[in-house]
């Protein structure tokens, strides 16, 4: 068997936790490769809501083993707060969750440097979640980082202090003193303490070399699925540097961050909103300034899974999407969200990029550009609430023209549509 990738294909927070949960009965394993608790990916069943930041979404299914690979970067504080969750709500992780040894940590002072570095750059701040990615992923490739393995180690407390008393003197060429700043309202020393309980607390998770776990299972014919986090426009190499994440949030990353080679890549399911967001700072093309922009924002309860951050609202972005399909070599799409549009009487599409001029399909380096201007095309809007609507025929001629319209722009089939949160509201074609 082969494996399967789920991925974001906008700027985050496109429904992908929602989705991998509803396909997780169609497979045995559900795999993390790559970033950390900069992620937030909401569940929604039985009437309760669920937030995972580190731990794979199919984790609500008992039967289903959920591996957190070696390309994700791990807060054991804030892995321990997620576990202490789900065993709030019956589910046993000690059971079905994996860890793979060689995923990077996150120490305390990732975090302060976050801090110290997006302060440094002022106005042109990244708008990190401020969860010490870009830190963390800095000391892996610098190879100065700590994996979770090395916690089995008799050194484990010497190379920390080690690490940490690298981060002080960089924190201190800031012109700041470590040991009075604060990490989600606790001093270093209170947060530190806290860190490593949480360390003790996740001790019950097996640790694993999940490279040789998965290689085995897809020689077993076992079917697994990776779960992306972010979306390939916060992509380290593609996405709208330097406003992105430090980490492949491509399909390309699914290889590197599981120990997969790349014949053994399957499907890739691309997942995007029938807008757009992007939470943080850096352009977005497509972004409405305006009371549509507020609409999709209410409407689509827009705001953050794990900063709680307002964010910002737009026009879904063909170019963007093209580039982003292209990229992860997607097979099938998954829209979420369109009945966040149900309202409004049109619906607008951006279909190309226009600098001094000249008009573009893709995002070229020059995207960036300040006086990039979209082109928009209004469509028009369906105007029915469609989130109890549970097959294909039900839905209405104008919702099935927009999919179609997207269809034919990007060559490839929706296979899968949601129409709200809720596990139930979905759609498979
Ligand atoms: P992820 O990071 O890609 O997993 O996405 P998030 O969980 O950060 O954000 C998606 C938000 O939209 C969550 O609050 C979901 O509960 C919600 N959601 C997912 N699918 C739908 C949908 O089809 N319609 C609506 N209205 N909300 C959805
Ligand atoms: P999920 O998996 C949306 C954004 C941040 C910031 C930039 C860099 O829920 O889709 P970082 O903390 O990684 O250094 O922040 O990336 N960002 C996300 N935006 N969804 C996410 O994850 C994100 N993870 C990071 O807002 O602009
Ligand atoms: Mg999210």
């Amino acid at each position: 068997m082969k494996v399967d990738v789920l991925l974001g294909l906008q700027w985050g927070d496109e429904g992908k936790g929602k989705i991998t949960d509803v396909l997780t009965p169609q497979y045995d394993i559900i795999a993390r490769f790559q970033g950390g608790p900069n992620a937030g990916h909401t569940l929604e069943f039985d009437g309760g809501k669920h937030v995972l930041h580190t731990i794979p979404s199919g984790i609500f299914h008992s039967d289903k083993i959920n591996i957190i690979g070696n390309g994700v970067i791990i807060d054991p504080y804030i892995l321990a707060a997620e576990l202490r969750k789900l065993r709030d709500k019956k589910v046993t992780p000690e059971h079905n969750l994996r860890i793979s040894k060689r995923a990077h940590l996150i120490i305390p002072t990732h975090r302060l440097l976050d801090f110290v570095y997006e302060t440094s750059k002022g106005a042109s701040k990244i708008g990190s979640t401020l969860k010490g990615i870009g830190p963390s992923y800095t000391d892996k490739v610098s190879r100065s980082g700590l994996r979770i393995g090395n916690t089995l180690m008799a050194d484990f407390r010497e190379k920390y202090e080690e690490l940490k008393e690298s981060h002080f003197r960089i924190i201190r060429s800031y012109g700041y003193v470590p040991e009075e700043l604060s990490i989600d309202k606790m001093l270093l020393s209170e947060y530190e303490k806290q860190w490593f309980e949480g360390l003790d607390y996740i001790k019950d998770i097996p640790l694993i070399d999940s490279e040789l776990f998965i290689n085995e299972s897809i020689a077993q014919g076992k079917r697994i699925l990776a779960e992306g986090a972010q979306g390939a426009m916060l992509d380290i190499d593609f996405g709208t540097y330097p406003y992105v994440t430090s980490s492949n949030t491509i399909t390309a990353g699914v290889c590197a961050g599981l120990g997969i080679s790349p014949q053994k890549v399957g499907r890739v399911l691309g997942v995007f909103k029938a807008y757009c967001t992007r939470v943080g700072s850096g352009p977005f093309p497509s972004e409405l300034f305006d009371e549509t922009g507020d609409i999709l924002r209410v409407k689509g309860n827009e705001f953050g899974s794990t900063t709680g951050r307002a964010r910002r609202c737009g026009w879904i972005d063909l170019p963007a999407l093209k580039y982003s399909i292209m990229l992860n070599g997607v097979t099938d799409l998954v829209m979420m969200k369109a009945d966040v549009l149900d309202e409004l009487p049109s619906v607008g599409v951006v279909t190309a990029y226009k600098i001094k001029g000249n008009r573009f399909d893709f995002p070229l380096f020059e995207s960036i550009s300040e006086d990039l201007e979209p082109e928009v095309e209004m469509l028009k809007g369906w105007q029915e609430n469609i989130t109890e609507l549970q097959n294909w025929s039900d839905l209405p001629v104008a919702f099935k023209d927009y999919i179609h319209y997207l269809e034919s722009n990007f060559e490839l089939p929706v296979s899968v549509i949601s129409l709200g949160p809720g596990r139930k509201q979905t759609i498979i074609r």
